[in-house]
């Protein structure tokens, strides 16, 4: 059992990956190239690794995967999609690089993904897919790029909160889409999105101790989250479900150490990185979330995180007070 936080590992195990280019694996993980680059630089900056990874080579690279109208994708040549334009922007701000493109254009791009006779996202602009997810990055992009509540851009927040409403199940959870089961990941991206429109309190929306209890439930007992009833434990729903309970108030709704136990045995303890449970092949993904999971916590001596962004609170608030000038 791997009790130890394995700082030096995770470091070089991330820095492994910007190394990897030969093998299968990396090639294989093409398509969501941009959001790898996310989850490895914010786990780093977590860990007090910025400067790990070649920043310039970076930056270049992001921009190589932006469309002249508009939004990212997750390689050059590939289409743009909201996922990795969120992706894009979280990385240009972890590396204070924002400056780099035209906000003005990308939120136009994200505005005009949303459905204005329902408040819904769509996930690319010739796609029909609508997602929670899709409605909690717009908002966040919009705000990372200082384009929120921005009258040159019409995201209609009231009606985002009302499709919101509609994904809301009687569990007290909320799906991807009206109807669908409740799901943490989807719980958090409501939540998370009712708290940048700062409607946490919407009439009828969230039951907090209803959800509360939901989220609760989702700890098993080797100390692991799953994301419904029924599933194994996560090592990503550290973040999916703990974010959700920090929104609201009630990180001590679970037992922290036996999460801890769990996330720490999900280590790789030879060549670093975190798995999604003991046994697995780590991957950046667990690795970052696992990451996360243990500084909402409070644990590792890790930088501490902001619940709603997913993002160091220390960036948050710098772009929050820029925001406000
Ligand atoms: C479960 O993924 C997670 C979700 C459905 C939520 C994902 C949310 C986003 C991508 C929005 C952006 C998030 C942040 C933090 C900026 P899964 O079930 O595919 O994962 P699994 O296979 O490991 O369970
Ligand atoms: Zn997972």
């Amino acid at each position: 059992m791997v009790t130890r936080f394995l700082r030096e590992k995770h470091i070089a195990y991330v820095k492994s990956l910007d190394t990897r280019r030969d093998e299968l694996e990396y090639w294989l993980s093409e398509h969501l190239r941009v959001s790898g680059i996310y989850w490895g630089v914010c786990a780093l900056e977590l860990m007090g690794a910025r400067d790990a990874l070649p920043r310039d080579e970076m930056i270049a690279y992001v921009k190589s995967c932006e469309h002249a109208d508009g939004g990212f994708g997750a390689h050059p040549g590939h289409d743009a999609h909201i996922l990795y334009t969120l992706s894009a922007i979280q990385i240009l701000a972890l590396q204070d690089a924002l400056d780099e493109i035209d906000a003005d254009l990308h939120a136009a791009y994200v505005c005009s993904l949303q459905d204005k006779a329902t408040g819904a996202v769509r996930g690319d602009r010739d796609g029909d897919e609508f997602d929670t997810r899709f409605v909690y990055i717009s908002m966040q992009a919009l705000v990372l790029l200082g384009r929120f509540r921005d009258e040159r851009h019409k995201f209609d927040i009231d009606a985002a909160v009302a499709y919101i409403a509609l994904c809301r199940n009687y569990d007290g959870g909320f799906g991807m889409v009206p109807g669908a089961e409740s799901h943490a990941g989807q719980i958090f991206t409501c939540l998370a999105a009712l708290a940048i429109a700062g409607r946490l309190d919407e009439p009828g929306v969230v039951d907090r101790d209803l959800v509360c209890w939901w989220l609760s439930e989702r700890q098993v007992p080797s100390g692991g989250l799953n994301g419904r009833p029924e599933k194994l434990p996560d090592t990503c729903y550290s973040w999916w479900v703990l974010s959700s309970l920090a929104i609201l108030g009630r990180l001590d709704w679970i037992d922290k150490n036996k999460l801890r136990e769990f996330i720490l045995d999900a280590q790789d303890d030879e060549a670093g990185g975190i798995a999604d449970r003991k046994g697995d092949v780590a991957d950046v993904w667990h690795t970052h979330f696992g990451i996360a999971g243990l500084s909402l916590l409070g644990f590792d001596d890790l930088a501490p995180i902001d619940p709603v962004f997913c993002l160091p609170v220390s960036l948050v608030q710098n772009i929050r007070s820029r925001n406000k000038k």
